[in-house]
């Protein structure tokens, strides 16, 4: 991987394939790994730019509290090292949170904006109480807790699961923490897209346990001009579940 530094960490990231830039997110508590299928799929026709989020995968984070638009100004600092005025980004899940924190800090750098398996509702309280609580759990038995917990709820394909239990289980229970806080803390962010000077783009699985369907679809009420894809049967992990609906709903953000 690339590595830069950034807003005192170093971000790793991936880059393959040529065209019309399109950077990829991924969600809690994984890595850029997730999204190696559909980045195959969309490398024809798109400059693919995988990074990993602060913490994750090969990135360094801090130990100081940081926020969504910490984590989006992370991935500015990326654009403004590969040259990039605009790009489509697209985040599954938490990822879909920087995405949105992103958009509305940088709209004008937004060529298209893609949801996977995400939502723009911020937590309840009952939530937010619950993060803290497993943040608290993380430092005193570590990250496997997040991965056991997690990884039967992100998917019932056997596969998938399989994939992503060991990636959960390797990311540092700093990184973890840090996370779970930064998405405990995040706004809703429904009023800034119904501004927003860009396609919208929702892809979501109607048998997502983690962030149900319904979450996509009141952005879609909220926010008509936005397309949404409803991927049959499909849970909260499309990208690997679905890798060519997933890949098909993409190229539609810069089409
Ligand atoms: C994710 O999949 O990125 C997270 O589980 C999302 C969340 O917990 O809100």
């Amino acid at each position: 991987m690339e590595k830069i530094q950034v807003n005192d960490i170093t971000l790793a990231y991936e880059k393959l394939g040529s065209g019309a830039p399109l950077m990829l997110v991924h969600g809690f508590p994984l890595d850029h790994t997730i999204w190696a299928e559909v980045a195959n799929l969309l490398k024809d026709k798109f400059t693919v730019i995988l990074p990993d989020l602060r913490g994750f995968g090969q990135s360094t984070t801090v130990e100081t509290t940081y926020t969504m638009s910490d984590m989006a100004d992370d991935l500015a600092g990326l654009l403004d090292h590969l040259g990039l005025e605009k790009v489509a980004l697209a985040g599954h899940s938490m990822g879909g949170y920087v995405c949105l924190a992103f958009a509305k800090k940088y709209s004008q750098r937004v060529s298209g904006l893609g949801l996977v398996a995400s939502q723009s509702a911020a937590d309840t309280p009952e939530k937010k109480a619950g993060r803290y609580q497993t943040a608290d759990g993380v430092s005193k038995k570590g990250v496997g807790l997040v991965a056991e917990g997690m990884s039967s709820t992100l998917s019932t394909d056997a596969a998938v699961q399989a994939f992503v239990r060991p990636l959960m289980e390797s990311q540092t229970p700093a990184a973890v923490m840090g996370a779970l806080k930064a998405m405990a803390e995040r706004e809703d962010t429904l009023s800034s897209l119904s501004t927003a000077p860009f396609p919208v783009t929702l892809i979501h699985g109607d048998a997502d346990m983690l962030i149900p369907v319904e979450r996509a679809r009141e952005i879609k009420a909220a926010l008509p001009s936005a397309r949404l894809i409803e991927l049959q049967g499909i849970g909260h992990v499309p990208m690997m579940e679905s890798q060519r609906g997933t890949a098909d709903g993409l190229r539609l953000l810069l089409e």
